[in-house]
C-alpha cells in the first residue's frame, strides 16, 4: 500500500494524514473484496524495514494501527471477515499486541474474507522463521533432516493454510516486491500501478482485476498445453 506520504506532501499535508487517508482505501478495498467474493486479501501495512523511518512517523503509524483496530473490528466481524496478522508482533507495544490477539480471536470463526495484515513483516523473515520451525522439529526428533522438502518448508510459512496469492498489486509507482511475501509470490501475477494508495478505489481495483483476468497462467507449462487443459 504505497504512496500515502506522497499523496499528503502533494497537498502540503503532513505524511501522517496520508496514512490516515490510506485507511479509507483499506476499507474500500475490503468492501470490494466482499462484493466480488474474493476469498483472501493480504495487505502490507508495515514492513520490517519501516522502523528506519523518523520515530515520529513510526509512532503515528502505530497509533493509527491501535485506533483503526479499535474502530473497525466490530464491523469486520459483522461482515464475516476473519482478521489475522503476520510478522514479528513482539516489537509492538503490549497494548497493540493485545488488540491484535483480541481481534484475531473475535473473528476466528468468520469465513467471508480472510483479511491478513502484514505488520513488521518481511518475506526474508518469514522464510527464516519457517526454517527455524523445521530445525526445532528436527531437534525434537519429529522430523529427519532428509525429510526437509519444499513442501515441508512451505507448510511452515505464514498463511500456509490459504491458497497462494493469485494477484499482487503494488500502488505508488515502484516496480519492486520490497520483501513482501517472497516465497508465496513465486507464481503470482504482478500488477504495478502509479496510482497512490489513498486514491486506489474500486475503479482502480477493477482495472487490476481485469488485467489479471486476461493473464494466461502457465505454471511452467507451454501456452499450447494450457489451452488444451482449459479448453481455451
Ligand atoms: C505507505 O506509503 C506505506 C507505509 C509504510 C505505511 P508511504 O509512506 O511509503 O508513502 P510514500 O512512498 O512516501 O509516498
Ligand atoms: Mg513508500
Amino acid at each position: 500500500m504505497d504512496g500515502n506520504g506522497r499523496w499528503a506532501r502533494a497537498r502540503m499535508l503532513p505524511r501522517a494524514i496520508g496514512h490516515r487517508e490510506g485507511v479509507k482505501s483499506v476499507r474500500r478495498t475490503v468492501e470490494t473484496c466482499i462484493d466480488k467474493g474474493i476469498g483472501a486479501l493480504t495487505l502490507f501495512a508495515f514492513s520490517s524495514e519501516n522502523w528506519r523511518r523518523p520515530s515520529d512517523e513510526v509512532s503515528k503509524i502505530m497509533d493509527l494501527f491501535v485506533n483503526t483496530l479499535k474502530k473497525e473490528v466490530a464491523a469486520l466481524d459483522r461482515n464475516n471477515v476473519r482478521l489475522r496478522f503476520i510478522g514479528d508482533r513482539s516489537a509492538f507495544s503490549s497494548n497493540l499486541q493485545q488488540l491484535i490477539r483480541d481481534s484475531e480471536l473475535q473473528t476466528a470463526g468468520n469465513r467471508q474474507l480472510e483479511l491478513v495484515i502484514a505488520a513488521n513483516y518481511g518475506g526474508q523473515w518469514d522464510i527464516t522463521q519457517a526454517c527455524r520451525k523445521l530445525v526445532d522439529r528436527v531437534q525434537a526428533g519429529e522430523l529427519q533432516a532428509e525429510e526437509i522438502t519444499q513442501q515441508s518448508l512451505a507448510q511452515e510459512m505464514c498463511i500456509a493454510d490459504l491458497p497462494l496469492p493469485d494477484l499482487f498489486i503494488r500502488t505508488g509507482g515502484e516496480r519492486r516486491i520490497s520483501n513482501f511475501l517472497l516465497w508465496q509470490l513465486a507464481y503470482t501475477e504482478l500488477y504495478f500501478t502509479d496510482i497512490l494508495w489513498p486514491v486506489f478505489d474500486e475503479v482502480e481495483f477493477g482495472k487490476a482485476l481485469d488485467w489479471f483476468a486476461n493473464r494466461q497462467r502457465r505454471f511452467g507449462r507451454t501456452g499450447e498445453q494450457v489451452e488444451q487443459l482449459t479448453g481455451a
